[in-house]
């Protein structure tokens, strides 16, 4: 079987170690993969390091070119990465083609960008002694820039990750999930034959604590870049000393149905925030309250509405959930709705495993307590929980160590802005699940969901120094 390289200034480096790719679904070796080490890692950050020399100083017009032909690339190629997404992280095709889609749009809009990076003019005179001085500000490239991204969204995260590092003058060292090698690799060969420098983009494949630790705590490194859980989000940002991070980590997120919403309307789309993908979704929804008033109403649609689910094979066009990543994830999330089933909560659909496969599951009577409520299921499994008053339910989705999107069904305007103001949280959205997400957004958590923002723009902003600059006008 073919062995994929890893790519260090602009060609392919094969390893004498590698290790093998196995598809979530049917466990088939897909690839043996490169495990790069130390000295790879050092290779790397040197190359990008030059790199850096040609990228700071090349034409926001150029950038922005540059990542218009990644867009024109990924056009053409779209089938060909969606069908790598759905083998390698066992992504139903036809959400992979959505995720693609999507990928598109954060390239474009990285590509807008590009040329939208402003500075502002200070009215220095509005101190004393500030009188005949101009002052602005523009924004600079840091330089390196790591980036380590999850399976999840194996070509999207990787986009919000590369678009504003690239629009903005940086290069990047890329680690891509060990499980989703693929499509970054796919994503390297696009990125050269559309015009970007050699070293620019470098993509370390492998695994381990001393691979991280190496990109993490080199000194050439501006900035770390990473998203995947709250567990190694701090332990990165306790490593990562005075360089810049922005860590995108999980959520239990929250969903409050108020006694006006729609239920026909919206039933269909909460089962889509609850399943998609499987559940793996930072965003995913996991915690339904629902006014007590509709609640059995709520219950009975829902779970009518999960049943339509077609579970299988990720490359069929028919299936909407497939396998977890991994075994030992399908073993952990039946393992805590077993354990939340012998607290007293119900299980009102699913709960067991069918191989990698985890059904879609649907929990009532489940206590904040329980791992399934306060901790990331990052599985399609879901709880629903009435409430009498508004203040209760803001108080349920607050509590929680997380705070990413959560959301709100209401056609009162009144209690749409109150719950947006006491809700804490990154985003609130409001009549749609917490799920939502258009790549232009401003997207990042509280709490133990993370560190600064993603969305091309804000991006950007973090991927970027500001710069003061003041001229004194008479002598
Ligand atoms: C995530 O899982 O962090 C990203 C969700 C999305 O982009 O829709």
């Amino acid at each position: 079987m073919e062995i994929k390289e890893l790519f260090i200034n602009g060609k392919w480096e094969s390893k004498e170690r590698t290790y093998a790719l196995h598809s979530p679904y049917s466990g088939d070796v897909i690839a043996n993969i490169s495990m790069a080490d130390e000295a790879d890692v050092k290779k790397a950050i040197e190359g990008a390091k030059t790199a850096y020399e040609t990228m700071k100083v090349m034409p926001a017009y150029k950038r922005s070119e540059i990542l218009l032909n990644v867009v024109q690339l990924l056009r053409e190629r779209k089938e060909e990465l969606a069908r790598i997404v759905a083998l390698e992280a066992g992504k139903p095709i036809r959400t992979a083609r959505g995720e693609i889609d999507r990928t598109i749009a954060t390239y474009q809009f990285a590509a807008e960008e590009a040329k939208r990076i402003y500075g502002e003019t200070i009215p220095m005179d509005a101190a004393p002694g500030g009188e005949n001085r101009l002052g602005f500000t523009w924004r600079e490239p840091l330089g390196v820039v790591v980036a380590i991204s999850p399976f999840n969204f194996p070509v999207n995260l990787v986009a919000h990750k590369l678009g504003p590092a690239f629009a903005a003058g940086n290069t990047v060292v890329l680690k891509p999930a060990e499980q989703t090698p693929l499509s970054a690799l796919l994503i390297a060969e696009i990125f050269k034959q559309a015009g970007l420098p050699d070293g620019a983009l470098q993509v370390i494949t492998g695994s381990g604590r001393e691979l991280s630790d190496a990109l993490i705590t080199d000194e050439r490194v501006k900035k770390v870049t990473f998203t995947g859980s709250a567990e190694v989000g701090k332990l990165i940002k306790s490593k990562a000393g005075l360089r810049k991070v922005t860590l995108e980590l999980g959520s239990n997120s929250g969903l409050i149905v108020e006694p006006d919403a729609p239920l026909e309307k919206i039933v269909p789309r909460c089962v889509e925030g609850a399943f998609s993908f499987a559940g793996q979704v930072c965003i995913s929804l996991q915690r339904i309250y629902v006014h007590d008033s509709i609640y059995n109403d709520f219950c009975k649609r829902f779970i009518e509405q999960t049943k339509k689910l077609t579970a299988g094979d990720p490359l069929d066009e028919k299936t909407d959930i497939s396998a977890m990543i991994n075994l030992k994830e399908t073993e952990r999330i039946e393992s805590w709705v077993q354990e939340a089933n012998e607290q007293g909560a119900d299980i009102a659909l699913g709960g067991k495993r069918d191989g990698s496969v985890f059904p879609p599951t649907v929990l009532l009577n489940v206590k904040k307590d329980m791992a399934v409520s306060c901790q990331e299921t990052f599985a399609p499994v879901v709880s629903i929980v009435p409430y009498h008053e508004l203040d209760e339910a803001i108080h349920m989705v607050n509590d929680s160590s997380y705070g990413l999107n959560v959301a709100i069904y209401t056609q009162n305007i009144l209690h749409a802005i109150h719950a947006a103001k006491k809700l804490e949280s990154g985003g609130v959205i409001i009549n749609d699940i917490p799920t939502f997400r258009l790549d232009h957004m401003p997207y990042g958590g509280v709490k133990d969901s993370g560190y600064g923002r993603e969305g091309i723009k804000y991006a950007v902003e973090e991927m970027t120094e500001l710069k003061f600059v003041t001229i004194k006008t008479a002598f």
